[in-house]
């Protein structure tokens, strides 16, 4: 099996939660360090859960802090999906480790350098981070295998018409990105629309869960209401970036066919919107367009049952 030696940029952030459940999961998967983008929610918030998520997991990756706030716009946050904290009322360990004292791009650049082309990033959040690594190290794309990222759509979006939130947040850091030369595997609201969880299937997670689980089926739950509560105009709630984690657990998730992939950063309603040219002779990325939804939702379920019973919520771990 291969093993993918992953840099995550993220901004926990309830599914960003989930999607870091899978990789503590999974068996394929080292870990080389975690940064945080603000994007969910503000930057102290966006840390303070980064180091908590780690100390959970018991990560000893370095976790460094990036930009808190996109690189040209003003900042915009989701507080109404995820919480004032980020998290809902989830209850977080205190960090056991410092914050690394690089910046998230710097973190970033040194250990792609260090493993010498072998390294990937998951990128769950606005792409700022990844955006002023580029930009500040013109020879990273050499050192760098691929970037999965989560964020664009094929058709609609989930901030004005057209936009995604990550790439709606910082649309000209997703532009610096996709036109990095990198591979990139854009993972987008077309597919992580379909992973929605049914009643069905949340009782299912709710059944599974015993003293210590309770408090991963009740973020869940957080989630799911905040969704119905604010007519969102969504039924369902999606795993958005856990099927982006997903493909690197197992390449059959996604089905993922070659595109080229442009940015809209005008203001106005296609604000960050990702064209996509499935009939482009220069691709610049490869997008997923179907999901293998039953085999995405075992590895979900496998995380969930690791979770209950190795990563336990201590009596000490404070509800945000
Ligand atoms: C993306 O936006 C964020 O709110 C989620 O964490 C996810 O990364 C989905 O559009
Ligand atoms: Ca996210």
């Amino acid at each position: 099996m291969q093993t993918h030696k992953i840099l995550l940029d993220t901004d926990p952030g309830i599914d960003d939660f989930f999607a870091m459940l899978l990789l503590a999961d999974a068996q394929n998967v080292e870990l080389c360090g975690v940064t945080a983008v603000a994007g969910n929610q503000v930057m102290d918030k966006i840390v303070r859960n980064a180091r908590g998520i780690a100390a959970l997991l018991g990560w000893t990756c370095p976790v460094a802090a990036g930009a808190a706030g996109p690189m040209c716009l003003p900042q915009i946050t989701a507080g109404e999906v995820h919480g004032d904290t980020g998290l809902g009322h989830f209850p977080l360990p205190a960090p056991t480790a410092p914050l690394d004292a690089r910046p998230a791009w710097e973190l970033l650049y040194e250990q792609a350098r260090a493993l010498d082309g072998a390294l990937e990033v998951l990128a769950i959040g606005p792409l700022t981070n990844l955006a002023v690594a580029f930009l500040a190290h013109p020879d990273l794309p050499r050192y760098l295998r691929r970037i999965v990222v989560m964020g664009g759509s094929t058709e609609w979006g989930n901030r004005g018409a057209y936009g995604e939130f990550n790439f709606y947040v910082d649309p000209h850091a997703a532009a610096v990105v996709f036109g990095a030369g990198v591979p990139i595997d854009m993972v987008g609201l077309n597919v992580t629309m379909q992973t929605g969880i049914s009643d069905a299937e949340f009782d299912g997670i709710a059944r599974l869960v015993g003293e210590t689980g309770r408090a991963y089926s009740e973020l869940l739950d957080f989630y799911r209401n905040i969704y119905r509560d604010n007519d969102l105009g969504f039924q369902i709630v999606a795993m958005h970036d856990s099927l982006a984690a997903a493909l690197l657990m197992d390449e059959g998730v996604l089905d993922l066919r070659p595109a080229a992939v442009r940015i809209d950063c005008s203001p106005g309603p296609c604000r960050g919107r990702s064209l996509v040219d499935f009939a482009s002779q220069t691709p610049n990325a490869r997008v997923a367009v179907a999901v293998d939804r039953p085999r995405f939702w075992e590895l979900v379920l496998h995380s969930l049952r690791r979770a209950q019973s190795d990563f336990r919520i201590q009596k000490s771990d404070v509800r945000c």
